[in-house]
């Protein structure tokens, strides 16, 4: 063979194989690449619309909710956004572009010059104390274009006019919410990007203009993942332009889809990590699930969002009180907004107790914005802990079951040392109470005990990476390609009964970074030695950790995790401080010993942990862990 042809036969073979065997082994930052714009420093609180209501929402309404917000003490209590969800709107202005209001439900709304506005409805809002909520899509046609073609309150005209959407209006529209109407808070819903394929039967039926889907709700891998990114980036990038003054909050709704888990904390105040929640324990289950294991995904500025609670009605109603204090209990556990959708003119001071829940509220708010991690699991009772800000714990013992169950907590759950007595406070009863080492706590169907615990902290002068999740960043988690979470409780699709697939699981989220087990919910173990606390996650991932606490060290024991399918390649593990490296250890394979790491961090404020691999992109990647993973004074 001549030469020229060996070269060309050689280039070709290199241009296949290349971009199978690249790897992309991430770079420290020495920045915070965290959202932390907006008003979202812990998580939002108010009311919406939506469960309550549906599109049959008016201003009557909803300045009925507002006022029982302030008059039954719940606004004082933090629920201060009053957020209108879908059936606000008439249509769009073909002229100029501009969003016109249904006056017939919301008469302030009405002005001389046609042009309709919903500033004296949120100048009523503001005067009472209040922040106001609107509601819109990324895409072009909103939900209940898609699902409640029977509302008598659909956009209406042609099919232009009925285009709601942000789709090809995003600054325009941002300007008239933020800027002329003086909204305080944006949800952004997607179904515009889902439903409205242009050969399909919706869009021909009800003559819209169809967009080819971006987001397909029954196969992640079809999904345009950056596309739907992009544009969620631009409704950010707006609303950062229309507040100069950071006031506003942005609430991402694609239902865990288009790999949100991963991105959603750079670009939103919240990200929607599942369906919608209806009033029964298993959709509960499932909501919950979808942001249970994601605790190093949120933190101040941005939150996972199993959705607005259902308490009040159907399984959650006041003849279910056991089950509302659960729902209550596990939001507030989740570090998740706390949005009451009940019609509060009605609302029976047994549900009004259930909100009004002063302890639970400052579990949820609490600023260091620590979502509980889970340091017991299993399908039938979980224990989650959660590390409030000055280091007390709060923690839930989870009866997911419909039989009673006995759960031991064991102070180690806590991280406390179980040779000194550990005080509780039960959140509910207020009953105060000790144990030493462990106390069994036998738990009613669906209940959810919540109590806060002060004891000796394992670590006297530090703190476990796996007790502040919120201070983390998951930069780059190592997941290549989203696989759908198999841990999610499987409902009955409250929807389609047993008529439909979608029990099946859909929100990726397997494989991402872990507070005390690996990506895949395996103990942490390397070479045969366990680790009760450290961080599980994937190689080829950037954690970063804030430095708040003025820690002078970092120290870890790490390796390849035990359980990695992948035992091929050797992985590196480099620790960074403010964006220099301060160690890194020599490659190490599976079955190594693992290694210890002393970091000296004093003065810096980002740590950045780096582990590194040369697993190509398409195989399966490797399981790392940071055994005991710490800040130490
Ligand atoms: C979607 C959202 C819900 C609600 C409705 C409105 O289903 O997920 O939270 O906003 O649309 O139509």
């Amino acid at each position: 063979m001549r030469l020229k042809t060996q070269l060309l036969i050689a280039s070709v073979m290199v241009a296949l194989i290349s971009p199978l065997s690249a790897f992309a082994q991430p770079v420290a930052k020495g920045v915070w690449l965290g959202n932390e714009a907006g008003a979202a420093k812990t998580p939002p609180m108010g009311w919406n619309s939506w469960n309550a209501f549906r599109t049959e929402v008016d201003e009557d309404k909803v300045m009925g909710a507002a006022q029982a917000l302030v008059d039954d003490g719940l606004a004082k209590l933090g629920y201060t956004y009053v957020n209108l969800d879908d059936g606000w709107w008439r249509k769009r202005r073909l002229t100029d572009g501009r969003m016109i209001v249904r006056t017939s439900i919301f008469p302030s709304a009405d002005t001389p010059d046609g042009n309709t506005s919903f500033r004296p409805f949120t100048d009523r809002l503001h005067a009472m104390g209040l922040k106001a909520g609107l509601y819109t899509d990324v895409g072009r046609n909103a939900c209940s274009q898609a699902f409640d073609l029977h509302s008598p309150n659909l956009p209406e005209g042609t099919a232009e006019e009925r285009q709601v959407g942000l789709d090809g209006h995003v600054e325009q529209d941002i300007n008239l919410y933020f800027g002329e109407w003086g909204f305080d808070y944006l949800k952004v819903d997607a179904c515009g990007l889902a439903d409205f394929a242009p050969d399909s039967k919706l869009v021909k039926d009800n003559g819209y203009i169809g967009l080819k889907p971006e987001i397909y709700r029954d196969a992640i891998n079809r999904t345009d993942d950056a596309s739907v990114q992009k544009r969620y980036a631009r409704v950010a990038a707006a609303l950062k332009a229309a507040n100069p003054d950071q006031d506003y909050v942005f609430s991402l709704c694609d239902w865990g889809m288009a790999d949100v888990r991963s991105w959603g904390k750079d670009v939103g105040s919240s990200w929607r990590t599942s369906s919608d929640i209806t009033p029964n324990w298993s959709s509960m289950l499932h909501n919950y699930d979808s942001v249970a294991k994601r605790a190093l995904y949120a933190g101040p500025g941005h939150w996972n969002d199993p959705d607005i609670l259902f308490i009040g009605e159907g399984e959650f109603d006041a003849g279910h009180l056991t089950e509302a204090r659960s729902h209550f209990s596990l939001w507030a556990m989740m570090s998740a907004p706390l949005l009451i959708s009940y019609d509060l003119r009605k609302a029976p001071t047994v549900l009004l107790d259930i909100w009004r829940n002063a302890d639970l509220i400052a579990v949820d708010q609490d600023p260091a914005g620590n979502q509980a991690t889970i340091a017991y699991d299993s399908d039938d009772a979980q224990i989650l802990v959660k590390t409030m800000a000055d280091h007390r714990k709060a923690v839930a013992l989870f009866n997911r079951t419909a039989s009673p169950v006995t759960v031991t907590l064991l102070a180690s759950h806590l991280k406390l040392r179980d040779d000194a007595p550990v005080e509780l406070v039960d959140l509910w009863s207020k009953a105060k109470s000790e144990f030493t080492g462990q106390l069994a706590v036998k738990l009613a169907p669906h209940e959810t005990q919540v109590f806060s615990a002060s004891g000796s902290r394992e670590l006297a002068d530090g703190v476990y990476l796996s007790e502040i999740p919120g201070a983390i960043n998951v930069a780059d988690d190592g997941v290549k390609t989203p696989v759908p979470d198999p841990t999610i409780h499987r409902m009955i699709d409250p929807w389609a009964g047993t008529t439909s697939g979608s029990a099946r699981p859909q929100y990726a989220g397997w494989g991402g970074a872990q507070a005390d087990t690996t990506p895949y919910g395996q103990a942490l173990q390397v070479a045969g030695q366990h680790y009760e606390s450290g961080i599980g996650v994937l190689g080829n991932s950037l954690l970063q950790v804030k430095n708040t606490g003025g820690y002078s060290s970092f120290r870890a024991t790490v390796g390849v995790d035990d359980s990695t399918q992948n035992r091929a390649h050797p992985v590196t593990f480099s620790v960074y401080a403010d964006g220099k490296l301060v160690t890194k250890t020599p490659p190490m394979k599976f079955g190594d010993h693992p290694r210890d790491i002393v970091a000296d961090i004093a003065g810096h404020k980002i740590i950045e942990l780096v582990s590194a691999s040369e697993a190509a992109a398409n195989e399966l990647p490797v399981v790392v862990t940071w055994g005991s993973a710490r800040l130490e004074k």
